[in-house]
């Protein structure tokens, strides 16, 4: 049953973007602003944001899902530090979405590897090199051991484990070898490069660099195409993003769309000022038959625009669904019934 509603809301969900009326197909829900990391290239943890009890968390979450949205992913902050969290998931799972997570895995005891493992299709653990590199971008010694023994515990319960790598000067040359070694440990690697974009030039690595490894991914890429979950295109424009070149993809509010932890629907997600409403107040449909007339949609026209994989990867790939299409079928397997 859950599987025929995933594939009803896909298959709508691109028919209406090929027929010029879309409607967000990726969702996600920052939870918490609250995070036990002190990421270097990360701003979240110096939020002060207060977070929505548990029972408007499920109505905002039964708001954004009532769009029909078909993959919807819990984020943070650390999502881990919410309690609530695996009921969140099953309020979004009940919907009949693929619920994700991005985790930076430290906070996941044994006793909670079940229910969580139950509560989520994927679990995507944000791992950036060896341990040295990985502590010391993360700021805090034992994170790196700590999201390795996460991705076991939840492994063993057969959820399906991803990993997240942010590229940036400081890892770039050890990635190739990184991420070889990640392919007996997860069942598929992103990557996506440092932001903001344009990036500043602290966090543009060398022209060299930066094609030892496309060259690097491309050649995964082709090997295995599931296991590098990003589109090829994705991975091209690596080169023009750190060149401060890259095109400006943008379906913010019509493929995708966010909410923040206090409850307000956001056109994108890497853009916490753009609120276009609140969906405890209205509902989200409403919300976005106004957007356009609204000021925060005004402020995603004017943004110069970004390389993130929820978004621009969400817009190739819905551009061009067959060439993407082995992405689709490694997610698709994912999905427990
Ligand atoms: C903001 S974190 C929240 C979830 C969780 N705390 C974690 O560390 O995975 C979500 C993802 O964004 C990535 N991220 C954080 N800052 C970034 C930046 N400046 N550029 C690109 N990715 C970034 C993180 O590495 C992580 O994979």
């Amino acid at each position: 049953m859950k599987t025929e509603q995933l594939a009803t809301k896909i298959f709508t969900g691109f028919l209406k973007f090929k027929v010029r009326r879309p409607t967000p197909l990726f969702a996600s829900y920052n939870v918490t602003s609250r995070c036990n990391m002190k990421c270097s290239f990360c701003d979240w943890w110096k939020m002060n944001m207060p977070e929505l009890p548990t029972r408007k968390a499920l109505t905002s979450i039964d708001e954004v899902c009532s769009l029909g949205v078909p993959f919807f992913d819990l984020s943070g902050g650390e999502p881990l530090l919410r309690k609530d969290l695996a009921i969140l998931a099953k309020r979004a799972s009940s919907h009949g979405c693929l619920v994700s997570m991005n985790t930076n895995g430290t906070l996941l005891k044994s006793s909670r590897a079940s229910e969580i493992a139950n509560a989520f299709d994927v679990v995507v653990v944000s791992l950036d090199g060896p341990e040295e590199v990985h502590d010391k971008l993360r700021g805090v010694g034992g994170t790196y051991d700590k999201a390795i023994e996460a991705i076991k515990l939840l492994k063993a319960y057969g959820t399906r484990v991803g990993v997240n790598t942010v590229v940036t000067p400081w890892n770039i040359k050890i990635l190739p070898h990184f991420i070889e070694e990640l392919r007996s440990l997860v069942d598929f690697a992103q990557v996506q490069p440092v932001h903001p974009y344009p990036p500043p030039p602290q966090n543009r690595p060398s022209p060299e660099e930066v094609s030892r490894l496309l060259d690097y991914l491309l050649r995964l890429k082709r090997s295995s195409p599931g296991f590098l979950a990003v589109p090829t295109d994705f991975v091209r424009g690596f080169k023009p993003f750190f060149e401060g070149e890259a095109p400006k993809i943008c379906h913010a509010g019509e493929l995708y769309v966010a909410i923040d932890p206090i409850g307000r629907l956001l056109a994108c997600p890497a853009r916490a000022d753009v609120v276009l409403g609140d969906v405890l107040a209205h509902s989200a449909g409403e919300i976005l038959k106004e957007k356009r007339k609204s000021e925060g949609w005004l402020k995603v026209s004017s943004c110069e625009g970004c390389w993130l994989g929820c978004t621009v990867g969400m817009s190739m790939v819905l551009e061009n669904p067959l060439k993407e299409a082995p992405n689709f079928i490694s997610l698709w397997a994912s999905r427990k019934n």
